[in-house]
């Protein structure tokens, strides 16, 4: 049986982030509403409960009753879940005054203490609450503190729980894999048996049993995750699978041909569909953001629909969607941002059953599946790309001449991030590798690595709605100007501007100036998200 942990999610931006952890210790883990636990579940082996944006004292605030897990279950609360404990235990929690953020240091730990083990002195770890714990349970005790938390981590002596009020999935607590590590495997036994090798062995056949000689259609988007998902599925099923890629017009520059030569190379039996006319044809005129993605959500399905019904013993629709997709987060705000639209949705009439073999794994995991199945690198490490592509990196109306220099513009972009390659050292090789990027690391620990490796996401947006005045030669311009984003990121649901060195811009500054006709100013965007988004629109 395949052991799992259990994340209760209390709605913190971090709880994601827990769960890659635990799968990077080859450990499968579901993350669930706080008040979901699978209580009859057997193959459950720990429990780990997340923190939450609100005070253990707020009305809002989620509770919970652990009474059926506490005991039979080794529990680690993280923040919330070690002020919600320590709460519900007899414990005190009041406000900090002021907030306890940042970097801290654990001045003194319990080195017994098996949650501890391999831990050094001073280890540093990453603090982010506004209350804080000034007395634990009477049947608990302390077993680390900070300068200024006393209580930045207890043991209960009876049952098996732990808590923490630092953060140990968050880069900046050092050890913080070895904390987790230290609860998944030494405290609740995990095995660490599941891995990409072990993933796609039981998923083949698992698709096998699922859709036996059935025929099953798939979207492609020429992502990561939809073509995992064929490869996997072609693995399993062969020609029974039919592929469609739709080209709305708006991919990237020679994307849709390259891509088809791509999934050709690789056996999967696909149809292309240009329906590039239908797409701009719609979107003429239409300047509205939301409108936008509306049109091409319903032009898609269209689309989509009109080619799946032709292939009419079909019995399956599959998905390439991946566990962050899914995840039932608490969303604390309920505001929509952004309409995403990713998939084509089922063609109702058809009956098709649903097949989303990726469903529980991390975009990292999809990687590492992609190259178990000998995929090439350049679709594994493609970078995320909107459903509308282009069309939300155009503001304003869109036209086939705007794709057009949008599409040059970033292809020398995107071109200049594959060929700039950087050394990195330290904290910051350790944390590309850890994303699945293939580089050797020498013997002095650096590694080499292209700038395009090294970010989430990078993108050219064309700001069509502006003009500016520039000279060319001895001619006067009065043309658009393009704004290059490149963000680094785990999850896109927060991202840091890349700090992009300056001889690269000034490069690919150049480049787009003299060779795009229709740009006379490149811009770089330098705002994170919060408060701003990856995408223009
Ligand atoms: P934002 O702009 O919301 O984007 O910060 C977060 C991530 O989602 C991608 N994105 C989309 N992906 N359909 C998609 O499949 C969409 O409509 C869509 N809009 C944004 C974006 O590229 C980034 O990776």
């Amino acid at each position: 049986m395949q052991q799992k942990i259990i994340i209760l999610d209390f709605g913190s931006q971090t709880t994601q982030l827990i769960g890659r952890r635990v799968r990077e210790l080859d450990t499968f883990c579901e993350i669930l509403p706080y008040n979901k636990f699978p209580h009859d579940d057997p193959s459950v082996i720990g429990v780990i409960l997340s923190g939450s944006p609100f005070s253990v004292y707020d009305d809002a605030a989620f509770k919970v009753d652990l009474a059926n897990i506490r005991g039979r279950l080794p529990i680690l609360g993280i923040c919330y879940g070690a002020q919600y404990m320590s709460h519900i235990y007899g414990g005190k929690v009041e406000s900090a005054g002021s907030r306890e953020y940042g970097r801290a240091n654990l001045e003194s730990f319990d080195k017994e203490n098996p949650l501890f083990r391999g831990f050094v002195d001073n280890s540093q770890v990453w603090m982010s609450h506004g209350d804080t714990i000034t007395a634990i349970p009477a049947d608990c005790n302390c077993i680390a503190s900070t300068h200024s938390v006393k209580y930045a981590a207890y043991a209960c002596t009876t049952d098996p729980i732990w808590a923490v009020q630092f953060h140990p999935e968050v880069f900046h607590s050092v050890q913080g894999s070895l904390l987790l590590k230290n609860f998944v495997v030494d405290i609740c036994g995990s095995r660490q048996d599941w891995s990409a090798e072990s993933f796609v062995d039981t998923t083949v056949a698992e698709l096998r049993e699922q859709v036996g000689n059935d025929r099953v259609i798939l979207g492609l988007s020429g992502g990561v995750d939809s073509s995992v998902c064929a490869v996997l599925l072609n693995r399993a099923i062969g020609k029974n699978l039919t592929c469609i890629f739709v080209d709305h017009g708006m991919l990237r520059k020679n994307e849709f041909r390259d891509v088809m030569h791509d999934y050709e190379c690789l056996g999967l039996n696909v149809i292309g569909v240009d329906a590039s006319e239908k797409f701009l044809g719609d979107l003429a005129g239409v300047t509205d953001p939301e409108e936008k993605r509306k049109i091409i959500g319903r032009d898609f399905v269209e689309v989509f629909n009109a080619e799946a019904k032709k292939i009419t013993d079909a019995k399956w629709l599959a998905q390439g969607t991946i566990y962050p997709d899914r995840i039932e987060s608490l969303n604390i705000t309920g505001k929509v941002i952004k309409s995403h639209h990713n998939v084509g949705g089922l063609p109702k009439e058809m009956h098709l059953g649903l097949c989303e073999p990726l469903k529980w794994l991390f975009k990292d995991e999809v990687r590492r599946v992609g190259r178990q199945l000998g995929m090439p690198e350049h679709l594994i490490t493609r970078h995320p790309f909107p459903g509308p592509g282009l069309a939300v990196r155009i503001l304003g109306d869109i036209t086939r001449e705007k794709v057009r220099i949008l599409q040059d513009a970033d292809d020398i972009y995107i071109r200049g991030l594959r060929d700039y390659k950087v050394k990195l050292k330290g904290d910051e090789a350790r944390r590309v590798l850890a994303a699945g990027v293939p580089a050797d690391m020498s013997e002095d620990g650096e590694i080499e690595v292209s700038l395009y490796d090294q970010i989430w996401q990078a993108g050219t947006v064309l700001l069509s709605t502006v003009r500016s005045v520039g000279v060319m030669g001895d001619e006067r311009t009065y043309e658009h100007p393009v704004a290059l984003r490149a963000v680094t990121s785990t999850d896109a649901m927060t991202a840091d501007w890349a700090h992009l060195p300056y001889d690269f811009m000034a490069k690919v500054s150049n480049e787009i100036i003299n060779k795009v006709r229709g740009v006379n100013r490149v811009c770089y965007d330098i705002s994170s998200k919060p408060p701003s988004t990856i995408e223009w629109e």
